[in-house]
């Protein structure tokens, strides 16, 4: 496996990358049962993170991960930055690139700008969601958080992913990841945020009488994206909920089935999922936030910076 400077999206990743990645994050993980989480991998390299749009998990996950392998953190604060005088990427880039960084993570509304950014550093860049192009290292902590749930079982497995998979980097990198991991994928939407493009291999559900035949193994939620509202996607929160949330009674049948349920967050109690959801049994919400942390770990673990 020849060394990569920049984890950009799951497209340009190799198969043994992916699984070299996921391998490592379980032994990090272990290290979490620990009093002391800290081990001194990448003691001496310094993290950047630089967050142009809001975030809770990515962003403290990131400064937890890195922290944790001894890196020193810098968040970069977007808003009290020359940024807000108009300072543009590429020469916010071109004045951190003097303090000699080793690893930028950047989450960004345009897609694109993350490898605009790798190729200005020789930091490692990794993307933590760019508009709605990538958002890979969510789709390495679900994939990895399924595997666990399956004992490493992943092939022929069914998951259904419902919401705005238009708008959703999230759902375009887990679909692309899971598939290639042997699942088979299912987009539950309404026809204003299903893509057009999907991979014939996808299936496309528009109720949830006929997703449910198809008996998914995982539920996976995306978040309604409340400023689509404004652009006249959905008639109403209320009427989504009806349609396309896991109501109350749709949840009794994921409860019978024993079926697993998983949401990037952050969520919209009421739209796409209930109070009920969120305490449902086989919720995966905090083991993906758990695990995010391990494999974001491997992740600056398995990327090396160019030599100053
Ligand atoms: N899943 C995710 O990207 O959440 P945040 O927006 O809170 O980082």
């Amino acid at each position: 496996m020849s060394p990569r400077k920049d984890l950009l999206d799951i497209a340009s990743l190799q198969d043994e990358e992916i699984e070299f990645i996921l391998a490592n994050a379980t032994p990090f993980k272990d290290l979490f049962k620990r009093s002391v989480k800290k081990v001194p991998t990448l003691k001496g390299r310094t993290m950047l993170t630089l967050f142009y749009e809001p975030s809770t998990r990515t962003l403290s996950s990131f400064e937890v991960a890195a922290s944790r392998l001894s890196a020193d953190v810098t968040r970069f604060d977007v808003d009290s930055s020359s940024v807000v005088k108009g300072e543009s990427v590429v020469d916010t880039i071109d004045t951190l690139e003097a303090m000699r960084l080793d690893y930028i993570v950047v989450r960004h509304k345009q897609s694109g700008i993350p490898n605009l950014i790798a190729q200005n550093t020789r930091a490692s860049v990794i993307n933590a969601g760019d508009g709605w192009h990538a958002h890979p290292t969510q789709a390495l902590l679900d994939a990895f958080t399924l595997r666990e749930v399956t004992h490493n079982e992943l092939p022929g497995k069914r998951i259904l992913i419902v919401g705005d998979i238009q708008h959703s980097r999230v759902a375009r990198s887990t679909s692309l990841l899971l598939r290639r991991l042997g699942m088979q994928v299912a987009y539950l939407a309404p026809g204003t945020l299903m893509p057009r493009d999907t991979p014939a291999e996808i299936t496309r559900f528009d109720n949830w009488t006929d997703a449910l035949d198809w008996n998914p193994h995982t539920v996976y939620l995306l978040r309604v994206q409340m400023e689509r509202q404004a652009d006249s996607l959905f008639p109403s929160v209320g009427e989504y909920h009806r349609l396309f949330g896991l109501t109350d009674t749709r949840l009794q049948i994921l409860r019978d089935r024993k079926t697993w349920l998983m949401h990037p967050g952050p969520v919209n109690r009421g739209v796409e999922i209930t109070d009920a959801g969120m305490n449902y049994d086989r919720s995966l919400i905090n083991q993906q936030v758990e695990n995010g942390i391990a494999v974001r770990m491997a992740v600056l673990y398995t990327l090396r910076p160019n030599p100053a």
